[in-house]
């Protein structure tokens, strides 16, 4: 089965073509660039750069990889949780499309699509396994026992781990987004000048809180002079408060679920720090890390179009003849709602 994908969650445009058989057939990233100024996404913003992108993309990335239309057999698109204008586009597109050329179309939960990102490498994880997802709207632990079968061990209660890196990027005059100009500041800083907090780890639990670490990191920048070792070193003990929590409670989450396996997925999950720490804390547990290759990590079509094949096969096995011809978009949704495969 071959399954064309289209993300459009957020501020990345992403298009690519997944077949059961050969993997990964072609892919293709816009990061919309509009938002910088801005310090973060304006929602109505993305939604028209989505318009004029998405179809345009589509067109290239099948003529440029050769692919006929009339080989593919289903159109996946993200349906949420995200920014609603910027979903509809994409569900919109991918409905119509999947109308036009007479195949199935199915909405994806893009929380789901990040878990199963690791799947795209040659080498991928077993079920069941423990996933962090860190992204820039969520954080949380989960539970995986199958595709759909997810149950959520923690969550932020208050910022996600991307968020904060973000907003920390901002109050230290970095650009949007902010991950990975922290992590490049955080090289020339000095990790024993300051010691911010591990939150919520003092306490039994799995849920996360980094709204507290983006304050205190405020708060050290005005009791400092703002030179840029300062900031430096203020990036450096924010990410390592950012890795060490994380760490803390994968550990913990490994303990209660047991499993073999820690698959780390969504943006933050780019972040070198975090996959060093990871890598070693699982090696002494005698536990295997995935990840998803750094591209992979971050929004894109390629998680879209594999999570959507799954479904769609699944569907296909089944001998059920669902036509559902909604356009699904949902700003808020579980993953817990979502239908085991
Ligand atoms: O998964 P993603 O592309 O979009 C959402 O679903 O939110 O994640 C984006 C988030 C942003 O907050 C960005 O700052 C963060 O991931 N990010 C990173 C890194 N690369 C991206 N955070 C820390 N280190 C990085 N290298
Ligand atoms: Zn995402």
């Amino acid at each position: 089965m071959r399954v064309l994908g289209i993300e459009t969650s957020c501020d990345e445009t992403g298009i690519a073509v997944y077949d059961s058989e050969q993997g990964l057939l072609a892919h293709a990233i816009y990061t919309q660039e509009i938002h910088a100024d801005y310090g973060g996404v304006v929602p109505e913003l993305a939604s028209r750069d989505h318009i004029k992108k998405c179809i345009p993309m589509v067109d290239k990335l099948l003529a440029n990889n050769n692919i006929n239309q009339q080989t593919i057999d289903g159109v996946a698109y993200t349906a949420g949780p995200g920014l609603i204008g910027a979903l509809l586009v994409g569900a919109t597109i991918g409905r119509s499309l999947a109308w036009g050329w007479q195949i199935p179309a199915v909405a994806i939960h893009h929380m789901e699509g990040h878990l199963l990102a690791p799947m795209l490498e040659d080498t991928t994880p077993q079920f069941p396994f423990t996933a962090l997802l860190v992204s820039g709207g969520h954080t949380m632990l989960v539970d995986v026992k199958g595709v759909g079968n997810y149950h959520i061990l923690g969550e932020s209660i208050d910022d996600a781990a991307g968020e904060a890196f973000d907003k920390t990027a901002k109050l230290l005059g970095l650009g949007y987004p902010g991950g990975p100009a922290v992590a490049e500041l955080a090289l020339k800083g000095d990790s024993d000048r300051f010691h911010f907090p591990r939150p919520m780890t003092n306490r039994p639990g799995l849920d996360f809180s980094f709204s507290g670490l983006k304050t205190f990191a405020m708060n050290t920048l005005k009791n400092e002079n703002d030179d840029v070792q300062t900031k430096a070193d203020i990036a450096c003990a924010f990410e390592d408060a950012v890795v060490d929590t994380l760490a803390i409670k994968c550990k913990r989450a490994l303990e209660q679920t047991q499993h073999e396996t820690l698959i780390i997925a969504g943006g933050v999950g780019a972040n070198k720090k975090l996959r060093q720490h990871l890598m070693q804390l699982t090696n002494k547990l005698n536990k295997s890390v995935f990840y998803p290759k750094l591209e992979f990590c971050t929004d894109n079509g390629a998680m879209i179009a594999l999570a959507g094949c799954i479904r769609l096969q699944a569907l296909q096995n089944s001998g059920v003849q669902k036509k559902n011809l909604a356009i699904e978009a949902y700003s808020r949704w579980s993953l817990e709602e979502l239908s085991p495969v």
